[in-house]
């Protein structure tokens, strides 16, 4: 008795198995997020994240480079203020540490890559909450949309190709759009953080920030038990004008990625977010894990699950390893 079936033949030679395969990751769909700092005069290594620092803008600018030579398909950029208050001013100052560096690698790289700026006041304000707060200490979604609205518009002005709203207020999308049209720029494009979990994987991220958070944003982020208000979400901001849609964190919400990849008429990311990274360096650290087998392994497997851009810390190294074959 032999068995009839043998999914095996095709898994004989390195030659089969190429031929058999059913998803690729290229450089040019990988997005690498960078962190730059207020007033640093050197790059700024981050503990829980070997290998990412806080740049400075001169360093920035070459790091932004680099990565665009080795064929990432864009740049996710994230400010680190100097000074913080209530509402956040540093992020719709024109002169602004995101808006300056926004300018930098505008005038550095033209069009060359896809220049995106993270569009929440989490790091720019003093209480460390992603929106403004109400008298009563909770964050008042309103007043917040207005000023995602200047924030937009500040980073359109200074070059953002696409604005990366991640602060899930409600009608975040609708009132940005809104502000970005008022303003001219109908061509700035719109990357919605559509279902954006309250995760502990954005742990190493809050030092990446020096965040002054206390407690915890499960007022305006998703309940990780949840999947269906995933789609509800991603609808509500298909509806007012997403360009693209992304979920977020990455490995532990492949379902819902998937689902939001199924219903998506618009391009899906996915967010490879730092506590993803910060598992995989401490265990590559140890001896534990293959550095180039496991992170490519997971961003094979994102794209299985329906990623079409994946962000990710990784995104150089990534790029220079799938250009060595
Ligand atoms: C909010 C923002 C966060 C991340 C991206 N945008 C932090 C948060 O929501 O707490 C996390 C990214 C990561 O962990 O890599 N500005």
């Amino acid at each position: 008795m032999f068995p009839t079936h043998r999914p095996r033949r095709l898994r004989r030679t390195p030659a089969l198995r190429r031929l058999v395969s059913e998803t690729t990751v290229a450089p040019r769909q990988l997005v690498l997020p960078m962190f730059v700092r207020e007033g640093a005069t050197e790059p700024a290594p981050i503990s829980s994240m070997p290998g990412v620092v806080q740049h400075t803008r001169d360093s920035l600018r070459k790091a932004a480079v680099e990565a665009v030579d080795a064929g990432v398909g864009g740049l996710m950029l994230f400010g680190v203020p100097a000074h913080r208050d209530a509402v956040g001013s540093g992020a719709t100052d024109p002169d602004g540490v995101l808006n300056v560096a926004l300018r930098d690698l505008r005038e550095e790289l033209g069009d060359a890559t896809v220049l995106m700026s993270d569009c929440c006041l989490d790091e720019f304000t003093d209480h460390g909450h992603c929106g403004v707060l109400a008298p009563d200490g909770t964050v008042d979604n309103d007043a917040t949309l207005a000023r995602y609205g200047d924030m937009a518009v500040a980073q359109a002005e200074s070059g953002a190709h696409l604005i990366g709203p991640s602060g899930m207020m409600d009608g975040q999308i609708g009132a940005i759009r809104e502000a970005l049209d008022a303003a001219g720029h109908t061509g700035a494009g719109l990357l919605a953080y559509s279902a954006k979990y309250a995760s502990a994987f954005f742990g190493p991220f809050r030092e990446a920030v020096d965040s002054q958070l206390k407690g915890d944003r499960r007022t305006y982020q998703q309940d990780p038990a949840n999947a269906r208000e995933a789609l509800r979400e991603t609808e509500l901001d298909l509806a007012e004008g997403a360009d693209l849609v992304m979920v977020k964190p990455g490995l532990p919400y492949l379902d819902v990625l998937r689902a939001v990849a199924e219903m998506s008429p618009v391009p899906v990311a996915s967010y490879q977010v730092s506590g993803e990274y910060a598992m995989i360096e401490a265990a590559v650290a140890n001896g534990w894990l293959d550095r180039r087998l496991t992170v490519l392994e997971s961003l094979t497997s994102l794209r299985r699950a329906g990623a079409d851009v994946i962000l990710t810390y990784w995104a150089v190294d990534a790029a220079r390893w799938l250009a060595s074959g």
